[in-house]
């Protein structure tokens, strides 16, 4: 089959490669018919996220048909339309019984190399490095999906793979990252980035009764889908000192609740802390970029919540946690328990309240995902999101 491999920073191919084969018996194989390139990705793209080989298939927003299942698979059959999340879980562990699917204790089978990075080994993802399971990802003709008699959503007939296909990933990141926001009714919200995922938080910050949302970006089109989409009042941070533009809008309180949309690769406007994470990343003197959540917990109101969504990697430098600490910030994060959203949030599809294909720009074949990749990652050619078809 046709897959998209990973073979170092900014070097990614589609080529020829083995087709799955069903190893255990809670295994299906979908035949993919879309596939979406996500924010995370680029963090193997560009080199961030270690524990990564040549040949790794990338990608972990896929849907398709399934054609194939093992013999313990009872939920799901061939034929069978799903869209898989990007979390592995085993559905019967400690922590997938509390619902913590991206928390799950048995599908990392690299859990002793996780664990010695922190501490514990979160779950196995698709197509996210050896750290994290080394599975092969979505962006490919076929894939095997391990224990899928729990992540994958069946999709009933009438909805289109584009309104569906992001409840692999970010339509559920955008609503955790809400929910984990804490948001109470009236409060002001304000979200940094304004790609795909701050697209959903945005919409989901709505659903949980925000007041005002203000979402900060530099990126025009971002910025005015999050203001036209999303109805939220918007600071380009190239133009603005964010924290002043925050204090301005709030009578100098700040915002209640303050969401990381951005994560590990955040640009600064030039800001001294901003350029020093860009050369020390350059030097592997550094494994992320932390700019945005500095300036999150500085612009928090007292008392407020910050939810990361955004995606860091190792350890980070220079982040004021004495003003977390005396502030009294609460702060809430992880990667997305996807599939505990999954019929709440295709119920809000069916019910016709929110159309998650808004945010497509790109619609290309698997054959350009490099040069998908470089657009996406680049924001050019006003791309916001792109799916890719096999
Ligand atoms: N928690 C999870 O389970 C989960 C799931 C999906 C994605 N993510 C993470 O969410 C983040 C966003 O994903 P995405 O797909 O929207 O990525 P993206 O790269 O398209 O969007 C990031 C946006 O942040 C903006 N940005 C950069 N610096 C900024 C700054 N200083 N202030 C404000 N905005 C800034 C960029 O211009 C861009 O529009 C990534 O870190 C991704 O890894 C997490
Ligand atoms: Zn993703
Ligand atoms: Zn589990």
């Amino acid at each position: 089959m046709k897959a998209l491999c990973w073979h170092g920073t900014e070097d990614v191919r589609v080529e020829t490669v083995p087709d799955p084969q069903i190893q255990d018996s809670r295994d299906v194989i979908v035949r993919i018919t879309a596939t979406a390139i996500c924010g995370s990705d680029l963090h193997l793209y560009d080199g961030f996220m270690p524990t990564m080989e040549k040949g790794d298939i990338l990608g972990h927003e896929p849907m398709g048909e399934v054609v194939e299942v093992g013999r313990g698979i009872t939920t799901l059959k061939v034929g069978d339309r799903v869209v898989v999340p990007f979390t592995i879980s085993c559905g019967s562990c400690y922590f997938c019984q509390r619902q913590l699917f991206s928390l799950c204790d048995t599908s990392n089978p690299n859990a002793d190399v996780a664990r010695k990075a922190m501490g514990q080994s979160p779950a196995g993802l698709l197509g996210y490095s050896h750290m994290l399971g080394g599975f092969p990802g979505g962006q490919a003709e076929y894939l095997r999906v391990p224990f899928a008699d729990v992540g994958p959503v069946k999709i009933p007939a009438g909805l289109r793979d584009e309104q569906v296909l992001f409840l692999s990933d970010i339509f559920p990141t955008g609503y955790m990252a809400a929910e984990n926001a804490g948001i109470e009714s009236g409060d002001t919200v304000a979200v940094w980035g304004c790609g795909p995922v701050g697209q959903f938080t945005i919409q989901s910050a709505w659903m949980f009764g925000a007041g005002r949302v203000i979402a900060i970006d530099r990126v025009p089109e971002r910025l005015a889908m999050a203001a036209t989409h999303g109805r939220a009042e918007i600071i380009n941070f190239d133009e603005h000192d964010v924290y002043d533009r925050l204090m301005e809008l709030t009578g100098g309180r700040g915002p209640d609740r303050c969401i990381d949309a951005v994560g590990t690769e955040a640009h600064g406007h030039g800001s001294f802390d901003a350029v020093l994470d860009k050369v020390k990343a350059a030097v592997y003197l550094g494994t992320d970029r932390p700019h945005v959540i500095r300036e999150v917990i500085m612009c928090c109101r007292k008392g407020g919540t910050v939810s990361i969504p955004g995606v860091y990697i190792g350890f980070l430098d220079k982040i004021p946690f004495g003003a977390a600490m005396n502030k009294g910030l609460t702060l809430k994060m992880g990667q997305t328990n996807v599939p505990r959203y999954h019929h709440l949030l295709l119920e809000k599809i069916q019910a016709g309240q929110i159309d998650p294909s808004f945010v497509i720009t790109h619609r290309l074949p698997l054959e350009e995902a490099p040069d998908a990749y470089r657009t996406f990652r680049d924001k050019k050619d006003g791309c916001i999101k792109v799916v890719l078809t096999p």
